[in-house]
């Protein structure tokens, strides 16, 4: 019941919304999560005008054929913590290894189209640091076929991510030279911010994607994937089910990148670990390991 401003969640509002939510987006919340759904969904009550958690469940679930206010509620729901580099030994085996091994292989008639997938991008930090490592290590970018695709399931982080304009703070991330290479500083009121310059949005296709649904509309397959920080938040049956799709989205001998706290062990999913949360696709991983596991 509402006290005030503040609504309260029952025992079996909780309960009902948790499943729901697994549901559509694969998040398990467990019950220490109770606050934070309700203080994250207090505003979609409000916005609604309603003053119990059950009517507003009876709108998710009976009211809203279109699936805008399941996606207000994704929109909410989700944590989004990102930033440019994180987790900074993925972008070093990118530029120090895999870039310069698929240059090479591409002198030796080997293919120069790479796909890479950033599979929960949030606000773009991650796309971004990947489009500056590919740049800095493929100046000639127009002579290859380079593409590197954003997901996310919330609508508003990829808005944010398309925008391209990051506070002075989010930037500090950012190496200066990289920083002067690839951004624009803000001007004016603006001041405090700085924007993605075009060379490196071009790289990028920001696309609503669930990890949950049943058909992902991508055809053919990554060379690279990072799902990094996102399986945290499913539980094990669901990782398991969604990466052993990702390995399957994945070209032979294609990198999969989890988040340090993700592991993929006990799994059975056909992925080589080689180590900093990285997972090898392979049928044949002697050969392609030897040289890969020098960097970890
Ligand atoms: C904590 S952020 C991680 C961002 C970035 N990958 C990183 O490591 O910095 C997790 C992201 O996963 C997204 N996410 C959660 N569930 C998802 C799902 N079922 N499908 C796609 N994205 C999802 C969230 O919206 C959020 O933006």
């Amino acid at each position: 019941m509402p006290t005030g401003n503040q609504h309260q969640i029952s025992h079996d509002e909780f309960e009902r919304l948790r499943e729901f939510i697994h549901r559509h987006t694969g998040i398990s919340l467990s019950d220490h999560k109770r606050a934070l759904v309700c203080s994250r969904l207090a505003k979609r009550l409000r916005h609604h005008g309603l003053k119990t958690y059950t009517e507003y469940y009876y709108l998710l679930s009976q009211n809203d054929p279109e699936g805008v206010e399941l996606m207000e509620m994704i929109n909410a729901i989700t944590t989004n913590k990102t930033d440019f580099f994180r987790e900074v030994h993925h972008f070093r085996f990118l530029s120090e290894k895999f870039l310069p091994a698929f240059k090479r292989a591409a002198h030796y008639g080997g293919t120069r189209r790479m796909r890479l997938w950033s599979a929960g991008a949030s606000t773009g930090e991650e796309p971004y640091s990947l489009a500056m490592t590919v740049l800095e290590a493929f100046p000639d970018i127009h002579d290859w076929d380079i593409k590197i695709l954003a997901t996310d399931i919330d609508t508003n982080v990829l808005a944010r991510a398309e925008g391209g304009i990051y506070s002075h703070e989010q930037s500090q991330q950012i190496p200066p030279a990289l920083l002067h290479r690839y951004f624009l500083k803000g001007m004016k009121d603006q001041e405090e911010t700085v924007m993605v310059k075009p060379a490196l949005k071009e790289l990028i296709r920001f696309r609503r994607l669930n990890l949950m649904d049943s058909d992902w509309p991508m055809h053919g397959l990554f060379d690279v994937i990072l799902c990094r920080n996102v399986i945290i938040y499913f539980d094990k049956q669901t990782q398991s089910r969604v990466v052993s799709r990702l390995g399957r989205a994945l070209q032979p001998n294609g990198y999969l990148m989890l988040g340090h706290t993700e592991s993929l062990y006990g799994l059975e999913l056909g992925l080589q670990p080689i180590g900093l949360s990285m997972y090898q696709h392979t049928k044949k991983p002697l050969a392609a390991l030897a040289s890969i596991q020098q960097c970890t």
